[in-house]
């Protein structure tokens, strides 16, 4: 009897080690409490000073997973939760047994793709290449993330802009550098594919001179792409994000910023596109979430 009991407390103990170390999760604005320090064994590990949330479920309905706290949250903020996102966890092969190493997709054979295959937030965060022309943060694509709302316009709670079962809305973000490339109002003669040799793999022959003012948003890096591009095949680095990795077919509808010498007419196509990027994409109106 006295025995189990004793058995019991050291197991207990034990798992409230294990709870206080696991529980570093980082929150500002979860509701104050204190972990109760641990009489019997190890010192509490050195965590952020933060409080850690109360629950599973209080941290599935934190604050930071909805407006406007998540508009300020930074990366380390999501990542003290999320950790798992960015750790590399693509299989060595697949269950049916084909390496991953043979398994290329059409885009994994382009000129800028490197390395083994990884995961989709790895792609965006950590490759060299993603690091090198963007400078993307959990909330460039994720807006908010309500548990209950799957739907759009379902609910009075619901905060409007959700697209159906999604966790971040592709119209505005996936597309930007996913869509299909808008050849004709460049008056190419066909798609990129067809005239990228007589324009010898170069996009700035016309774009140095036309829609001059672009990349000026804080999840871009502006000047590391335009030294890339300006490389031989350097419209490998531009169709990237135009036209080489179309997850749609349709395709984005750029704000036409203007460029010096521009015809001030504005053709039809381009009647009613904003003149301006997104404001909370412009580094010095939103508030300079930090770089983890
Ligand atoms: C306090 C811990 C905590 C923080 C901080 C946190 N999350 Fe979460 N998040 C959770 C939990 C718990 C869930 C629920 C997971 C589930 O039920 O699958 C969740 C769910 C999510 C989901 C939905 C996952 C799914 O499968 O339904 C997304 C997306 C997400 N979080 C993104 C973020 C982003 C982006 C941030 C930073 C702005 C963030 N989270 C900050 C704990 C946290
Ligand atoms: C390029 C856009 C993009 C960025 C940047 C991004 N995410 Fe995601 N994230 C997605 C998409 C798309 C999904 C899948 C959504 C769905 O299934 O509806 C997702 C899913 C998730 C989920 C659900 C679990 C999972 O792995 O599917 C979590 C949690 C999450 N993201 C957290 C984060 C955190 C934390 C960061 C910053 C470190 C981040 N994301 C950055 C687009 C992004
Ligand atoms: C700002 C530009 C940008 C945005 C926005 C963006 N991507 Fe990407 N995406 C890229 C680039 C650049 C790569 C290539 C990264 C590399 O090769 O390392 C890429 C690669 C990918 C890949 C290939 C991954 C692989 O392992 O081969 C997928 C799938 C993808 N993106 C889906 C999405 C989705 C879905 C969204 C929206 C949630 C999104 N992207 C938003 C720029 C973007
Ligand atoms: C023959 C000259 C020419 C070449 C080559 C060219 N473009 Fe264009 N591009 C244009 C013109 C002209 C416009 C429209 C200018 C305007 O707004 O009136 C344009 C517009 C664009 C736009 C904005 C489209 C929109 O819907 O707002 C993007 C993005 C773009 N080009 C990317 C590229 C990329 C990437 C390449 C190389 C892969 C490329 N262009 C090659 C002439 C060219
Ligand atoms: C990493 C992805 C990426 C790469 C590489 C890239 N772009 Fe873009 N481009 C974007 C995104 C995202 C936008 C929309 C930004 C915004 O909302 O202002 C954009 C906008 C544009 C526009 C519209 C400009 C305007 O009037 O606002 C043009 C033109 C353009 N890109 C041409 C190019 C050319 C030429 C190259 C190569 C030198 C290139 N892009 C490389 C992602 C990319």
């Amino acid at each position: 009897m006295n025995a189990s009991w004793l058995r019991y407390l050291s197991r207990l103990s034990a798992l409230v080690a294990m709870a206080l170390a696991l529980g570093a999760c980082q929150d500002s604005s979860a509701p104050a409490t204190t972990a109760a320090a641990p009489t019997t064994s190890a010192p509490a590990p050195a965590a952020p000073a933060t409080v850690k949330p109360a629950s599973y479920h209080a941290a599935k309905y934190d604050p930071i997973h909805f407006k406007p706290a998540i508009d300020k949250a930074t990366d380390q903020q999501c990542l003290a939760c999320h950790a798992e996102v960015l750790k590399p966890s693509v299989r060595k092969a697949s269950p049916a047994g084909v390496p991953a190493s043979e398994a290329k997709a059409w885009y994994q054979v382009t000129s800028t793709y490197q390395g083994e295959q990884d995961t989709f937030h790895r792609r965006h965060l950590e490759t060299a290449l993603a690091k090198q022309l963007m400078n993307m943060r959990c909330t460039t694509c994720h807006e908010g993330n309500d548990p209950r709302e799957e739907a759009t316009g379902s609910s009075a709670t619901d905060f409007g802009h959700q697209t159906l079962r999604k966790m971040v809305n592709p119209e505005t973000t996936c597309l930007k550098c996913h869509g299909k490339m808008n050849f004709e109002v460049m008056g190419l003669p066909g798609p990129w594919e067809q005239s990228k040799a007589t324009f010898q793999n170069n996009c700035l022959l016309c774009h140095a001179n036309i829609r001059t003012t672009r990349h000026q948003v804080n999840y871009l890096n502006s000047k590391a792409i335009e030294e890339l591009a300006a490389k031989p095949n350097g419209g490998d680095v531009c169709f990237g994000c135009h036209g080489g990795r179309a997850w749609y077919r349709t395709h984005y509808p750029y704000p036409r910023h203007a460029w010096p010498g521009m015809d001030p007419a504005v053709p039809d196509w381009a009647k009613g596109r904003p003149t301006e990027s997104e404001v909370r994409f412009i580094a010095n109106a939103v508030a300079p979430g930090e770089k983890k």
